[in-house]
């Protein structure tokens, strides 16, 4: 039973959320069975003194069931489930008993939008506990009354944040926001305050069904709130590139339901729900963040069998921007940390970086100072090479130099015992080529981080030619441990990541050779949902570097005796490097200009430099599909070639690793939304315009003749 339904003497009714069979609590047809029962229920009771509600696992409610909203393809479905859930909400809080969320863990989503139609709630005084409507971040909304309580509840502009951007917050806060009542100590705590306040006031009802309710703050005409209004629409789709139906529907349902009764509002709240459960959007969105994520952090590429060692000292190798970086989210995760430079000046320096970071958290109140004294204590600076003996894992984040590597490796290596992994976070060489270094290859590893280390959740873990199931595992649990997300590819030029990624900014490079407009390039890279312009990234980069990593890639296959496939990005790259002296964002002028008082923007010569050569101007549309269509394309010969091993991967690691649009679901995921088929089609076309670089792989003309997807 998913409802248990139990009355006690004070013929006070509990009823009790336990889903069988699930570990947590979500909105099903088996959930919606068990509280149509209870509701009908508890109307025949005739000495009802009122009713609880709480959860018999750990958390109080995570929410919709996923999987339903994930497969369900059609609105009138989508709307009739809202409103039979909604009308359950609605007899609860209309029958005329009172009736008290006691919200003993976690209440997300539909677990809050229950606890709403709640006349009364209280919660766990626990900070682990979170309450939220995470729905936007799938491209959902609170389709079971959120939106239409809270915004009654908070008001317009209190409550547009929590609904828009998926805020979640602990009860101490939601206590303070008005959304939670009451904290208690315990459970039967809990339970106590429930009880007495249902007998304490028999006629509760909620505020928007008392007479001369008004909404906080006052309804859309108010002045104050109209002014607000007026410039939210802009102000989103400023940040959205009208990409996310989700956030604009929220809004759309608060304002239209906040001029309208409680009915007609809620009745609204579900249309737009049915609208965004059956749009591409979410279907990408909850594939990739809900399903493929939960695969890949669930260790689907962890060998099987090995069971899993926690890390309890970590060796870092140089303590620049990634060495400190990965000293930081190491120590911030409990583990020792000895972190080495080439002088103790050198490691303190990285030390000192750390410092900066944990102080602007503990001043905005996201670390105690407490957290602050143990983190740093945790981290021991050093230039000897003799301190590293007792680690179980070294990362190695030294110059990208195959000699410095090697040396620093068999450095390392003669200080830790038999079973310490060494793992390398070399950006662009090869791991198999740096464990010939090493003397035991089967422990050598690449984990590679992204910048800035602690604010990016991408770890790409690179198998070497020799690396040992242990070895993987031993990295991928590392990456868990320090609250990251591991992906597993096998070694590869550019591995995964860099090697897509650079797919980009090379087309978008192509596009200023041909002559488009810059500027048109950047808008069409962030219309795409790309997270930054194709442009200025290449700066960040820096220019020089992307030149200096293609002539070693050009050395290393003419040793292999292959040959580097011509690309029109390598003119303009020269063009700026060499005749220009224009390097990158370090050197002060690149692709723009960097002021030193005043804000970057693009160079004023570029254009006049790339110009349109009787070549035809492009739509934003055709500079979008080439963006994206080559990312694709390389993930799919990754895909193909074995450097990737799961669709899950591919998808997580663009978005998370490179920024690639959210709302395409990943690289992978973004074909089969365009339909494989027609995928196919378009990049034959855009091959024959534009060159080889967008021929499709044979596996994806396979899939596309099979109807297959990813
Ligand atoms: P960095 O120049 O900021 O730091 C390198 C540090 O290594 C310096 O502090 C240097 O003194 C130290 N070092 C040199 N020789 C050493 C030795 N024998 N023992 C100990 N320390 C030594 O470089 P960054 O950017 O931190 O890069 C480090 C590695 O991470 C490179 O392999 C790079 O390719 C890779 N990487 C860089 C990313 C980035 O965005 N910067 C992203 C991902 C990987």
């Amino acid at each position: 039973m998913a409802v248990i339904y139990k009355k006690d003497k004070q013929n006070i009714v509990t009823l009790t959320l336990d889903l069988p069979g699930s570990s947590v609590n979500v909105i099903n047809l088996e959930f919606g069975e068990g509280f149509t029962k209870a509701f009908a229920r508890l109307q025949t009771e005739t000495d009802l003194a009122g009713v609880v509600i709480t959860s018999a696992k750990k958390t109080f409610m995570a929410g919709g069931d996923l999987e339903w909203l994930h497969a369900v393809e059609d609105p009138q479905v989508v709307f009739e489930s809202a409103e039979l859930l909604k009308d359950g909400f609605r007899v609860l809080e209309t029958f005329g008993k009172p009736v008290v969320a006691a919200i003993n863990g976690t209440a997300l989503g539909g677990g809050l939008e229950l606890a709403l139609a709640c006349h009364y709630r209280i919660a766990s005084d626990n900070p682990k506990i979170k309450i939220g409507f995470p729905e936007v971040t799938l491209g959902l909304l609170p389709g079971g009354g959120g939106v239409t309580r809270l915004t009654r509840m908070l008001g317009l502009q209190e409550a547009l944040p929590y609904l828009m951007e998926g805020k979640q917050i602990n009860p101490d806060k939601a206590k303070a926001l008005g959304i939670i009542d009451e904290l208690a100590e315990s459970k039967d705590d809990m339970l106590d305050k429930a009880k007495a306040w249902i007998l304490s006031e028999p006629d509760a009802k909620q505020p928007w069904d008392k007479p001369g309710y008004r909404i906080p703050g006052g309804d859309p005409r108010h002045p104050k709130t109209a002014q607000m209004l007026a410039i939210a629409p802009a102000m989103l789709a400023k940040r959205t590139y009208g990409n996310y139906p989700a956030p604009e529907a929220i809004m759309s349902a608060a304002v239209e339901g906040a001029m309208l009764d409680f009915d007609t509002a809620s009745r609204i709240e579900s249309r737009y729900m049915a609208q965004l459960v059956t749009s591409q959007v979410a279907k990408n969105m909850i594939n990739t963040f809900w399903f493929q994520l939960n695969e890949v952090n669930s260790g689907a590429n962890r060998p099987d069998g090995i069971e899993a060692v926690d890390t309890k000292k970590v060796g870092v190798l140089g303590a620049g921007l990634m060495g400190h970086g990965i000293a930081y989210v190491s120590a911030y995760a409990g583990l020792e940390v000895i972190l080495k430079d080439v002088s103790l000046e050198k490691a303190n320096a990285g030390k000192a970086a750390i410092e900066k970071i944990i102080a602007k958290r503990v001043s905005r109140g996201r670390m105690t100072t407490e957290q602050q004294k143990d983190i740093l204590q945790r981290i021991k600076t050093t230039e000897s090479a003799a301190d590293l003996a007792s680690c179980d894992l070294i990362i190695e984040a030294v110059f990208e130099d195959r000699d410095l590597k090697a040396n620093v490796t068999a450095e390392a290596e003669a200080q830790i015992d038999e079973h310490a992994v060494f793992g390398s976070n070399t950006s662009t060489l090869p791991i198999s080529g740096l464990a010939e270094n090493s003397a035991r290859p089967e422990n050598f590893i690449g984990i590679h981080f992204f910048s800035p280390v602690h604010k990016m959740r991408l770890v790409e873990i690179i198998v070497g030619e020799k690396t040992s199931d242990q070895t993987l595992a031993k990295a991928f649990d590392y990456v868990l441990q320090i609250n990251k997300t591991p992906i597993v590819v096998n070694d590869s030029r550019g591995f995964y990541t860099s090697r897509v990624f650079s797919t980009y900014v090379n087309e978008g490079m192509a596009l200023l050779g041909e002559g488009q407009h810059p500027r048109a390039i950047e808008s069409a890279g962030l219309k795409a949902g790309m997270a930054v312009g194709p442009l200025v990234v290449s700066d960040e980069v820096s220019l020089e570097l992307m030149t200096h990593i293609r002539d070693q890639t050009r050395k290393d296959m003419q040793a292999e005796g292959k040959e580097m496939p011509s690309h029109p990005a390598n003119k303009v790259l020269d063009v700026m490097v060499l005749e220009l002296g224009r390097k990158g964002k370090a050197n002060g002028a690149g692709f723009y200009d960097y002021p030193e008082d005043g804000k970057k923007h693009i160079w004023p010569g570029l254009q006049k430099q790339f110009s349109l050569n009787g070549t035809e101007k492009l739509s934003q549309e055709e500079m979008i599909e080439r963006m994206m269509f080559v990312q694709a394309l390389e993930t799919v010969r990754c895909h193909e070639e074995g450097v990737l091993s799961s669709v899950a991967d591919a998808n997580i690691g663009s978005i998370f690793g490179w920024g690639f649009a959210p709302f395409q679901g990943g690289t992978l995921q973004y074909i089969n939304a365009y339909g494989v088929f027609a995928f196919v089609e378009r990049s034959r076309e855009l091959a024959q315009k534009y060159g080889e670089r967008f021929m499709p792989p044979d596996s994806l003309v396979k899939m596309a003749e099979k109807g297959q997807t990813f």
